[in-house]
């Protein structure tokens, strides 16, 4: 090799690497960015390290929803229609830096909570008596919201907080009114007053412009046109849960917890 070939050969090589550095560097930098905008736009909900909040956990290698990288950015673009998770405004460049950030989140372990799931499952079944209002797997009551998937779709410090203070987070849909009122985000407590005086309330199944339907706590449906109603009220952000704050010590709450955050649906084991 002459000198001038061998000053050349190290201009190429030294190019290279100063090249996939700057490359690194931008990737690097991309990501930042995309951390900044999920602390502005999604760590409200689904926490600022992507734990889970009143969203999922993002801390995950695999997200139900969102299992590939073009499924990922269109439920960033458009959200998860009739949720509370909400589409954005962001351009699509800004979009892709949040996705990759959301993407790195998956490589750190995931979330651990204190607790055994087995344990909390009795108590879940016994004591707590929370399938009386609660279905898994199509087993226990419909008065509260369907628990199946509950683990996959909110954070272990939302789910504690559901259960000592229920009202502090009413399940809400961005939607005005869904028809599928199964669905927990739409979950909402109505009371009435017939015109020959009878009360009752429940929480609201179906409703269109002249009836409405709901299932009280014994799990029986009424329905009623609503020209035969005194009064209708919407109690929006109510909840008839009760508080588990005295009923369950620490360690049964622990337990409860993780037995919900265990409840990924599919698993017909529950
Ligand atoms: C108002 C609360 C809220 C905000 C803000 C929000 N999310 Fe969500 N997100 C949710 C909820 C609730 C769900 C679960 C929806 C469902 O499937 O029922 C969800 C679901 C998701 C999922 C699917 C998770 C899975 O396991 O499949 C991804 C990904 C996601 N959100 C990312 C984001 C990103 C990124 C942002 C910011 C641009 C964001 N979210 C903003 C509440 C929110
Ligand atoms: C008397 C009926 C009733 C009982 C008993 C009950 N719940 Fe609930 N639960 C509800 C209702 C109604 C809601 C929806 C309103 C709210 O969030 O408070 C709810 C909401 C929840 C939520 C929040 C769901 C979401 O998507 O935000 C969780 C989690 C939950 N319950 C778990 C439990 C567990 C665990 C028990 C037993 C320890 C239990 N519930 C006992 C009626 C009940």
């Amino acid at each position: 090799m002459t000198p001038r070939k061998y000053l050349q050969n190290a201009c190429i090589l030294l190019g290279t690497l100063l090249f996939l550095y700057a490359q690194r560097a931008s990737s690097a930098g991309e990501i930042a960015q995309g951390e900044r905008l999920f602390q502005a736009h999604c760590a409200g909900c689904h926490g600022p390290k992507g734990e889970g909040g009143s969203g999922p956990t993002l801390a995950a290698p695999a997200l139900v929803r969102a299992p590939t990288e073009e499924s990922l950015i269109k439920v960033i673009a458009e959200g998860v229609p009739g949720t509370e998770m909400p589409g954005s405004r962001l351009v699509k460049e800004q979009i892709k830096q949040i996705a990759d950030f959301v993407r790195s989140l998956g490589q750190l372990p995931p979330e651990r909570v204190p607790g055994d799931p087995q344990r909390g499952k009795e108590l879940y079944l016994e004591k707590g008596g929370c399938a009386q209002c609660h279905a898994i797997n199509g087993r226990g009551g419909a008065f509260g919201p369907d628990l199946t998937e509950i683990g996959s779709l909110r954070g272990a410090r939302y789910l504690r907080v559901a259960l000592t203070d229920p009202e502090a987070d009413v399940p809400k849909s961005f939607s005005v009114f869904r028809g599928d009122a199964s669905i927990p985000e739409n979950f909402l407590l109505v009371r009435v007053v017939t015109k020959d005086g009878r009360r009752l309330g429940g929480a609201r199944v179906n409703e269109d412009t002249f009836s409405i339907q709901f299932r009280d706590a014994a799990n029986r449906i009424h329905s009623f046109f609503k020209s035969d109603l005194a009064e209708l009220h919407k109690d929006w952000g109510k909840s008839s849960m009760p508080s588990y704050r005295d009923l369950f010590s620490k360690e049964e709450l622990d337990d409860v917890v993780a037995f919900l955050v265990s409840l990924r649906g599919g698993n017909k084991e529950n």
